[in-house]
């Protein structure tokens, strides 16, 4: 499918008002995503396992105008107060996706928005946030073309949301999601993401996450000025071919389930990650003293139990614990007798592998 697709012809039905309400997940990266080309095209592909507890909760109430908007004309409500801060980040969203939805400037819109995760967390919400948008609005497209499939709702509402951010396109859908297109994955595409379209062992159904929050408050750098320094990076190149390469390591590990090759994939990848980050012009670093004494005691415990937990980290110091179902009491055990102590006010959240977005 090429952007055109996604471009509606004139709608059969006429909406005067409605509501809708979504809940989208969160998720996290195995293969990362950081660098990319205009239209938020990525400059390599990636693949995600779709979270549960970390989500989005949104709400889009929308009244027809007398008459078209000069500008978008919408109200903003986060946590149940308006929240101006927000609105130039949805204004900048509904330009990009106007294109695709043509009846924007037509109505006024509410959008009340919450996640279930506190705001000053430091877990990015513009993938669950952005997800959720993207379905409240497909939701109201669907009202004024009824007919339409719910395959191509799904796609469309991952093609919109990946215009808000990115790594949202990869938080509609659940179990894993990979964005980018890659040669050897079917059907792959840098416009939205797709359902992971290999078989997965069962190991990976039921995956946990235990999101341990390192460190509160506003990021040093914005993951998009990250992805800006990612031009003329000197090992760019190396990078976006390295993300490749693990993305196709991990279609046999997918399926038979091999966990040593998982965590040495997986930690690489958020090492890569921040290597990357490290080595750009201007340098920078995201990861906190507490983030590498997490790093180093995993590694310990997992020698000594010989136990399969491993970490992951995004754009920040939090540290990502994932671990399999059949070992999760003595995982969890030792995360609370361990790692809760270098967490912000010992603040973690325990998180899993979900089913995708869903409408309340
Ligand atoms: C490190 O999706 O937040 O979490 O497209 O600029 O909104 P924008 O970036 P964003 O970048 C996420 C980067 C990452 C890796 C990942 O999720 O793949």
């Amino acid at each position: 499918m090429t952007e055109t697709d996604f471009v509606p012809s004139a709608y059969l039905e006429e909406k005067e008002a409605g509501s809708t309400v979504w809940k989208a997940p969160s998720n996290i990266a195995l293969v990362k995503y950081w660098g990319k080309k205009e239209n938020q095209i990525p400059a390599n592909p990636s693949v995600s396992f779709t979270l549960q507890a970390s989500c989005t909760e949104t709400r889009l109430e929308y009244t027809k105008l007398e008459k078209e908007s000069p500008d978008f004309s919408f109200d903003l409500l986060f946590e149940g107060a308006p929240k101006e801060s927000f609105k130039p980040k949805i204004s900048t969203f509904l330009s990009r996706v106007e294109n695709y939805l043509p009846f924007l400037r037509k109505y006024h819109f509410t959008i009340e928005t919450s996640n279930s995760f506190p705001h000053s967390s430091g877990i990015a919400s513009s993938a669950s946030g952005m997800a959720a948008l993207a379905l409240c609005l497909m939701d109201m497209e669907k009202e004024l073309d009824p007919k339409m499939e719910m395959d191509f709702f799904y796609r469309k509402a991952s093609f919109l949301a990946r215009l808000g951010s990115g790594s949202a396109c990869r938080s509609i859908k659940g179990g894993i999601v990979q964005w980018g297109r890659h040669k050897d994955i079917e059907n792959s595409s840098d416009l939205y993401g797709i359902p992971y379209p290999y078989s997965v062992h069962p190991v990976f159904e039921q995956y946990h996450d235990t999101i341990l929050l390192v460190h509160e408050g506003e990021k040093q750098v914005s993951s998009t000025l990250g992805h800006d320094l990612m031009h003329n990076h000197p090992f760019a190149k190396q990078r976006f071919e390295q993300a490749g390469k693990n993305l196709k390591a991990l279609q046999p590990v997918f399926i038979d389930g091999n966990l040593v090759e998982f965590i040495s994939l997986v930690e690489s990848e958020a090492l890569s990650l921040h290597a990357m980050m490290m080595s750009s012009m201007p340098y920078f670093m995201l990861m906190k003293p507490n983030t590498l004494e997490i790093i180093n005691k995993i590694w310990e415990y997992r020698n000594a139990s010989k136990t399969h937990v491993c970490f992951t980290l995004d754009a920040g110091a939090n540290v990502h614990v994932l671990y399999p179902e059949n070992e999760k009491d003595q995982v969890l055990q030792f995360i609370k007798d361990e790692l809760v102590a270098y967490c912000q006010n010992g603040q973690y959240i325990c998180d899993r592998i979900g089913f995708g977005a869903k409408k309340l």
